[in-house]
C-alpha cells in the first residue's frame, strides 16, 4: 500500500507519517495492491461470518494486526424501513444505523484505524478539531490504547453528550472561541510544529479507510448487491468517499455487482458542496459564517471537499441541501415510524431523500440506502426540545383518568 496524492497523482511510502501531499500539498488517498487484497479474501468468511469491521481485514491498512486498537466497532443494523419508504415517497429503504457502533457514532470506525496507525508511528498524544462525534471517539480509542488526547471544540456549539463522553474518556477538551473551522486551522498548524502530537482529523487519509467498511457493510447485508443509490450526510466530508471508496474496492474485486450513485446531503446553511454540485463548479467555495439545527455537521470549509466533488461525479450521485425544519420532521419520523433515534446530522440523509424523491431528482422505484450516523442521546437538548413536554398532573387518579380519556396531550 502506498499514500497517493488525489491531485497530482504523485505516490509515498506508508512509512512516511503524511497528511497531505508533500509535493502539490493536496488529499491524499490510501492505495492498496488489490491482487494482494483478492488472495487474502477468504470468499467462505466473506459470505458466511457475522458483519463488523475486522472481518474486513485485508482491506485495512495495518502492518502489524497485534497493533490493533479496537472496541469492536461496525457490524451496525441495515433495517428495512418500509414505513419510512411509504413517508418518503419510494419502494424500497433501507437505513444504516451507524449509532450502533460504541461510542454511538460512525467516527469509530476511522479511529480504530487511526488510533492503530498513532501506535504503529510510535506517538504519544493524538489530537483533532471536532463539532463533538470524532472528539468521543477518539477520546475513547486513545484511553483504550494508552495515549494522551487532545481535542478542539467550537465554543458553546458542541452537543451535551459529545462533550460528555470527550470528558470522561479523559480527553483534555480547549474550546475555541470560534468555529469549527478555524479549530482544525489551528490543529493543523500546531501539528505541523509539533511531530509528536499525531492528527487524527479525517484529513488524516488512514481514517476513511476504516469508514470504508460502511460500504463493505452495506454490500454484504444485501447480498453482493448494490442499492441504486446511497444518501448520506456531509460535513467535512470524508465519510461520502468512505462509503464510495468501500464499494470501488469491493466492485473491482468483483464482490459486489456495482457501485451506488452517492448522494451528499448538508444542512442548508452550510452547504459549499451541494452549491458547487448544482453550479457545475470544480471547487468548493468555502461558506464563512455556517449555521444549523445539525451541529455535527456545522462546517463551512470541508477540507474533504474534492474528495466529496469526486465519489458524487464518479457515481452520477447528487447533492441537496435541506432546511434544520426539513431535519428535524425526518428525525421525529425515522424515530416514530422505525423506532431509531438519531441525532440531528443524521436525519439530514432522509430529509435530503425525501426532499429529492419530491423534486423528481429521484426516482421512486430506485432501492436507497440512507446512512444515519450519530445515536439520538449525542443531542439530548435538541430531541427534548423539539419534541412535546411531559404533562404534568398531580398524584392523585382521578387527574390521571381525566387525561388519559381527553387523551389530547393538553
Ligand atoms: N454525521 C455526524 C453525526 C457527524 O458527526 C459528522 C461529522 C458527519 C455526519 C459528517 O461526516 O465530516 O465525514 O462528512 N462530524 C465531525 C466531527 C466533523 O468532528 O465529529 P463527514
Amino acid at each position: 500500500m502506498h499514500y497517493e496524492c488525489i491531485e497530482c497523482g504523485k505516490t509515498f511510502p506508508v512509512s512516511r507519517r503524511l497528511y497531505t501531499c508533500p509535493e502539490c500539498d493536496s488529499l491524499l488517498e490510501i492505495e492498496l495492491d488489490l491482487e494482494k487484497v483478492k488472495e487474502e479474501v477468504d470468499r467462505d468468511s466473506l459470505e458466511n461470518d457475522p458483519v463488523t469491521l475486522w472481518k474486513y481485514s485485508p482491506f485495512m491498512p495495518v502492518e502489524d494486526e497485534s497493533n490493533i486498537v479496537s472496541l469492536d466497532e461496525g457490524g451496525t443494523p441495515l433495517y428495512e424501513c418500509d414505513s419510512l419508504a411509504d413517508w418518503v415517497g419510494i419502494d424500497k429503504l433501507y437505513v444504516k444505523y451507524e449509532g450502533g457502533n460504541p461510542t454511538g457514532s460512525f467516527k469509530d470506525r476511522g479511529m480504530t484505524i487511526g488510533v492503530t496507525k498513532a501506535i504503529e508511528y510510535g506517538v504519544s498524544t493524538v489530537t483533532c478539531a471536532s463539532t463533538g462525534n470524532t472528539s468521543s471517539s477518539l477520546a475513547a480509542y486513545s484511553g483504550k490504547a494508552g495515549l494522551d488526547c487532545l481535542v478542539l471544540t467550537p465554543k458553546g456549539k458542541v452537543a451535551l453528550g459529545k462533550l460528555a463522553q470527550a470528558a470522561l474518556h479523559g480527553a483534555k477538551i480547549i474550546a475555541v472561541e470560534d468555529n469549527f473551522d478555524r479549530a482544525l486551522e489551528l490543529v493543523r498548524e500546531l501539528t505541523r510544529e509539533r511531530e509528536d502530537i499525531y492528527l487524527l482529523n479525517s484529513i488524516n487519509p488512514f481514517r476513511p479507510q476504516g469508514q470504508k467498511s460502511i460500504g463493505f457493510e452495506i454490500a454484504d447485508q444485501l447480498g453482493f448487491q448494490s442499492p441504486d443509490r446511497i444518501t448520506i450526510p456531509m460535513g467535512n466530508c470524508a465519510n461520502i468517499w468512505a462509503v464510495y471508496k468501500g464499494f470501488y474496492e469491493f466492485n473491482e474485486l468483483d464482490l459486489v455487482d456495482g457501485i451506488p450513485k452517492m448522494t451528499g446531503i448538508q444542512a442548508g446553511g452550510s452547504q459549499p458542496v451541494v452549491d458547487a454540485i448544482k453550479a457545475d463548479e470544480g471547487t468548493v467555495t468555502p461558506e464563512t459564517d455556517p449555521e444549523t439545527v445539525a451541529t455535527a455537521i456545522r462546517i463551512g470549509d470541508p477540507v474533504n471537499g474534492p474528495k466529496a466533488l469526486r465519489a458524487i461525479r464518479r457515481t452520477g450521485g447528487d447533492a441537496e441541501g435541506v432546511t434544520d425544519d426539513e431535519i428535524v420532521e425526518a428525525q421525529k419520523m425515522l424515530a416514530r415510524k422505525e423506532g431509531i433515534g438519531v441525532e440531528p446530522a443524521s436525519a439530514t440523509s432522509i430529509a435530503g431523500l425525501k426532499k429529492m424523491v419530491e423534486n423528481g431528482d429521484i426516482d421512486s422505484d430506485e432501492t436507497v440506502v440512507s446512512v444515519v450516523t450519530g445515536h439520538i442521546l449525542k443531542d439530548p437538548e435538541e430531541a427534548a426540545e423539539v419534541s412535546e413536554k411531559p404533562i404534568e398532573v398531580s398524584a392523585k387518579y382521578d387527574e390521571l383518568v381525566k387525561l388519559v380519556e381527553n387523551n389530547d396531550g393538553s
